[in-house]
C-alpha cells in the first residue's frame, strides 16, 4: 500500500476521532484518549487461507469499542491480534503494523508475557480456573509478582466486578460452582487482578441470562472510566447500549481469490453507525438481511 493511501487512511481515521469526540463526549465522562490501539493494513492468514485484509483501525482509550459482523468474519481473529494471542496458533501469519501506543505488537523483542497483561481477555464461555473464588483473583496476581495485601487485592477486584456481596462468604468454594453470569464476572474480576490497561472481550454475554447480561454491560460501563474495552458481539441492542465505537466487519469477495476475507466497511461512532451508516453492508447488516 503507498504511504499516500496510508496517511489518507489516518486523515479518515483522525476525522472519526473528532466526530467521536464530538458525539460521545458525555457530561462527566473521561476524556478520551486517542490511538490506544491501532492497526495498520493488516492481514491475517490461518496457513494459506486469509481471514482479515487490510484492516486499519484506531481504537480510542477509556471507551468501548464494538466489533460486529456475521460469524467467520474475522471478529475473534482480529480481537486476538491485540494481545498477540493468536502466536498461539501454529500457521498463523500476521501481515501490517498493530501498535498499542507507540510500541510495536509484532515486533521480535517484544514480551508477549508483559503485553498479555497490559492488554487482559475475557472470553464467550465463562472460564473460571478449577481454584477456589479467592485464588482465581490472587494465583494470576501472585504469578505477575503482586507482593501487596492479597486480602484486599481479592476484595477490590470482586467489588469492582459487582460479585463481592454474592461471594464474600464463600470464597474458598470453587470458582466453578458459580452461576455462569457470576463465573463471568469472576473472571472479569481476574482480569483486573493484573491490572490491565486494556480489556478484550469475545462475545462476553452470549452464554449469560439477560439478568447477567445486565450487571456485566453495567459493569463495562462503570469500567470505561479506568480501561479501554474492545468487546465482539452479535447482539445489536448489545453494541448500541454499551458501545461509544463501532467497527462492523464484512466478508468480502476479492478478485482472483476463491474465498471471502473479513474486511472492517465501516468504524464510526455508534450511535451514527446504527441511526446513519454510510455503507449499505452496515445497513443490510444491522437491519437483518446480511448475517
Ligand atoms: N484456528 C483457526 N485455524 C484456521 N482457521 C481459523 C481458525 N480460527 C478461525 N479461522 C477462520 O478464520 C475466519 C475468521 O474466524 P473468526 O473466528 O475470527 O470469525 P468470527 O467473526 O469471530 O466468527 P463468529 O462470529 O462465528 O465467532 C473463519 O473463516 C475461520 O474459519
Ligand atoms: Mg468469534
Amino acid at each position: 500500500m503507498s504511504s499516500a493511501s496510508v496517511s489518507a487512511r489516518y486523515a479518515a481515521n483522525e476525522a472519526v476521532r473528532m466526530m467521536a469526540e464530538q458525539e460521545i463526549s458525555k457530561g462527566g465522562a473521561p476524556e478520551m484518549t486517542d490511538h490506544v490501539l491501532r492497526t495498520e493494513s493488516l492481514s491475517v492468514f490461518y496457513g494459506a487461507a486469509q481471514a482479515l485484509q487490510d484492516i486499519s483501525l484506531s481504537i480510542p482509550g477509556n471507551r468501548i469499542t464494538a466489533l460486529i459482523g456475521p460469524s467467520g468474519c474475522g471478529k475473534s481473529t482480529l480481537l486476538r491480534c491485540f494481545n498477540r494471542m493468536n502466536d498461539l496458533i501454529p500457521g498463523l501469519r500476521v501481515e501490517g503494523k498493530i501498535w498499542l501506543h507507540e510500541q510495536d505488537l509484532m515486533a521480535p523483542a517484544v514480551d508477549v508475557v508483559a503485553v498479555r497483561r497490559r492488554v487482559g481477555m475475557v472470553f464467550q464461555k465463562p472460564n473460571p480456573f478449577p481454584k477456589s473464588i479467592y485464588d482465581n483473583i490472587a494465583w494470576g496476581a501472585r504469578i505477575n509478582g503482586y507482593l501487596g495485601d492479597m486480602d484486599e487485592l481479592v476484595e477490590r477486584c470482586l467489588r469492582r466486578a459487582a460479585l463481592w456481596d454474592e461471594v464474600k462468604d464463600k470464597l474458598s468454594k470453587s470458582g466453578e460452582q458459580l452461576s455462569g453470569g457470576q463465573q463471568q464476572r469472576l473472571c472479569i474480576a481476574r482480569t483486573l487482578a493484573v491490572e490491565p490497561e486494556i480489556i478484550l472481550m469475545d462475545e462476553p454475554c452470549s452464554a449469560l441470562d439477560p439478568i447477567s447480561t445486565a450487571a456485566v454491560e453495567d459493569l463495562m460501563e462503570d469500567l470505561k472510566s479506568e480501561y479501554t474495552i474492545v468487546i465482539v458481539t452479535h447482539n445489536m441492542q448489545q453494541a448500541r447500549r454499551v458501545s461509544d465505537m463501532t467497527a462492523c466487519l464484512m466478508l468480502d469477495s476479492t478478485p482472483g481469490q476463491g474465498r471471502r476475507v473479513g474486511v472492517v466497511v465501516e468504524f464510526s461512532p455508534t450511535h451514527r453507525l446504527f441511526t446513519n451508516p454510510t455503507d449499505p453492508r452496515t445497513e443490510a447488516y444491522i437491519t437483518g438481511r446480511i448475517g
